[in-house]
C-alpha cells in the first residue's frame, strides 16, 4: 500500500486495539525516520510512574545486523526455555531451524529499555510498547513483541555491536514493518471478572455477556 494511501486509512483508537495483531510476514520496505519518530511520539505519551519517563530506545534498520542478532538470539531463548517448563518439540525445532529469523524478516527492530531501575520502570516500558504498537496499528503498519530475543540483547557482546550503552536495559523488543498481505485479529477468551461491588448491593457475581 502506497504512504498517501496508508495515511488515509489510519484507524480510530478503538478500531487499532481491535485490529492489532502480531505480525509475522512483512513487505521488505524499511520504515523511514519520520514514521519511527511517530511511533516514539506514541510510545513516551504512554502513562509512567511518578512521571520518571524511564524509557529510552535502540532502533535497528540493518538487516544482517538483525539477522545476527536473531541467530546469537536462538540458542540463548532455547537454553532459557529448558531452564522453566519443557519447552514444546514444535518450538525447540522451529528455534532450530537456521532459516528461522527471530525478527519474523521485518526491517525495523524498536527495543524499549531503561537505563534507570525502579518498582515500575518495566511497567513504563510496556505501556510504551502497547502505545507504538497501537499507533503503528492505526497507521497500517504491523507489529511483534519479539521475546526471545531479550536475552542476547542484554548480554555485553550483543550491546557493544548495536552501539547500546552497557547500563541499557533491554525489556520490550518490537519489530515493525509494512505487513505482507492482511491477517484478522487474533482470538481472546471473555474476560474473567472475579468480584464487582456494586453500591447497596454488595457483591454480585456479575459476568459481562
Ligand atoms: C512478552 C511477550 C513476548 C513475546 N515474544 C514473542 C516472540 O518472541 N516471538 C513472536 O513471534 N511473538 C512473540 N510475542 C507475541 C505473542 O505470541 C502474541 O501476542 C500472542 O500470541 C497473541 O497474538 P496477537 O498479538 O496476534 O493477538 C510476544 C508477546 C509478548 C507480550
Amino acid at each position: 500500500m502506497a504512504e498517501a494511501d496508508r495515511k488515509n486509512r489510519e484507524l480510530s483508537l478503538f478500531q487499532a486495539i481491535l485490529a492489532r495483531r502480531s505480525v509475522r510476514t512483512y513487505e521488505s520496505r524499511v520504515l523511514d525516520i519520520t514514521t519511527i519518530q511517530t511511533l516514539l511520539e506514541a510510545a513516551v505519551r504512554a502513562p509512567t510512574a511518578m512521571h520518571e519517563e524511564p524509557w529510552a530506545f535502540v532502533v535497528v534498520q540493518d538487516k544482517p545486523a538483525l539477522k545476527r542478532l536473531s541467530d546469537d538470539a536462538k540458542p540463548m531463548f532455547i537454553e532459557r526455555l529448558l531452564h522453566a517448563d519443557p519447552p514444546s518439540p514444535r518450538v525447540v525445532s522451529t528455534f532450530n531451524h537456521p532459516d528461522f529469523n527471530i525478527f519474523h524478516d521485518a526491517g525495523t527492530l524498536i527495543i524499549i529499555g531503561t537505563k534507570m531501575s525502579g518498582a515500575f520502570v518495566e511497567a513504563d516500558c510496556w505501556l510504551a510498547a502497547e502505545n507504538l504498537m497501537l499507533a503503528a496499528c492505526a497507521m497500517g503498519l504491523g507489529s511483534c513483541v519479539v521475546g526471545s530475543s531479550l536475552s542476547a540483547l542484554n548480554t555485553p557482546t550483543v550491546k557493544a555491536s548495536l552501539g547500546i550503552p552497557s547500563e541499557f536495559r533491554a525489556i520490550a523488543p518490537i519489530v515493525v514493518g509494512v505487513p505482507r498481505g492482511r491477517s484478522p485479529a487474533t482470538s481472546r477468551k471473555k474476560p474473567q471478572v472475579l468480584a464487582w461491588m456494586l453500591p447497596n448491593v454488595g457483591i454480585r457475581d456479575v459476568q459481562p455477556s
